[in-house]
């Protein structure tokens, strides 16, 4: 009789802790002190996650203000990166979804799944290794120096010189922010949210130079008057697609898809209709 008793009471605690424990959804159905805001964030979270799990699409994020790798035409996000993208996910038979995001949310968002995968002109460092993996490349990028027209900068060995102290403007978490912060200290270093800011600090006064990669500066010295970029340039990098460490089943067939693209000169065709020469 006791046993009984006993193993009818575990049992009923067992049922009450797997409806407890069954996910957000239910735990906040029960929680009636929070409603409204509980309700509203879980619908955004689900529908994220939802969308990254679906069969058919693939969810790219990237931060599109990168012209002309990632950029908006009206309320499309074009560039080099969104075609070629695209083009890998016909080859996986699947529909891409762009998710636009802070330059520096895009490894977390590939970290924690809530994005199949990470494609914004993002260059292959050690430091991002640990975090994600990354496919082979499809393009190379070169940092570069933009200063204003009349600038006593003139080459990139002027900011190392003896008793320089110039300020350098950079979009926040990209490898020209990790690498002048490492060579001039980051109190020399001024982070914006995207190039085109920090372009435009340059331009009223509040940095001395802007260190971006090379084709985004471009679109930014054409955009603004009084600018220019320096021949000699700050580093060479090569850019790749990431995805969630380990998972070899995705990056396979996205490699695959890049050197097949290679191969039969799409992607070559891509980056010449956005970038001339
Ligand atoms: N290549 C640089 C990096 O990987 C900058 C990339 C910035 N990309 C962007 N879509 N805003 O750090």
């Amino acid at each position: 009789m006791k046993f009984t008793k006993i193993l009818a009471l575990v049992l009923a605690m067992l049922m009450l802790f797997a409806l407890v424990s069954c996910g957000d959804t239910n735990a906040d159905a029960k929680d009636t002190d929070n409603k409204a805001a509980d309700t509203a964030n879980d619908t955004v979270a689900d529908t994220a996650d939802d969308v990254a799990d679906a069969d058919n699409v693939l969810v790219m994020a990237t931060n599109a203000f990168f012209p002309p790798y990632e950029f908006y035409e009206g309320e499309t996000i074009v560039g080099i990166d969104a075609e070629i993208a695209a083009k890998i996910a016909e080859k996986l038979g699947m529909t891409l979804k762009i998710e636009d995001m802070e330059f520096n949310s895009i490894t977390t968002a590939v970290q924690e799944g809530s994005v199949d995968f990470g494609m914004a002109g993002m260059t292959i460092t050690e430091d991002r290794l640990l975090e994600v993996d990354f496919s082979i490349s499809y393009a190379n990028g070169v940092q570069v120096i933009i200063v204003k027209e009349d600038s006593p900068i003139t080459c990139v060995d002027d900011l190392y010189a003896e008793g320089a102290s110039y300020k350098v403007g950079v979009q926040l978490g990209t490898t020209g922010d990790t690498y002048s912060t490492d060579d001039f200290g980051a109190d020399n270093v001024t982070q914006y949210a995207t190039g085109n800011e920090a372009v435009l600090a340059l331009a009223g006064g509040d940095v001395d130079c802007v260190i971006i990669d090379n084709e985004p500066a471009k679109a930014y010295v054409a955009a603004n008057a009084g600018l220019k970029i320096l021949e000699t340039t700050y580093a060479d990098e090569d850019y790749a697609i990431c995805v969630q460490k380990g998972n070899t089943e995705l990056l396979q067939k996205i490699d695959a898809a890049i050197l097949e693209l290679t191969e039969d000169g799409t992607i070559d065709s891509i980056v010449s209709q956005y970038i001339g020469e």
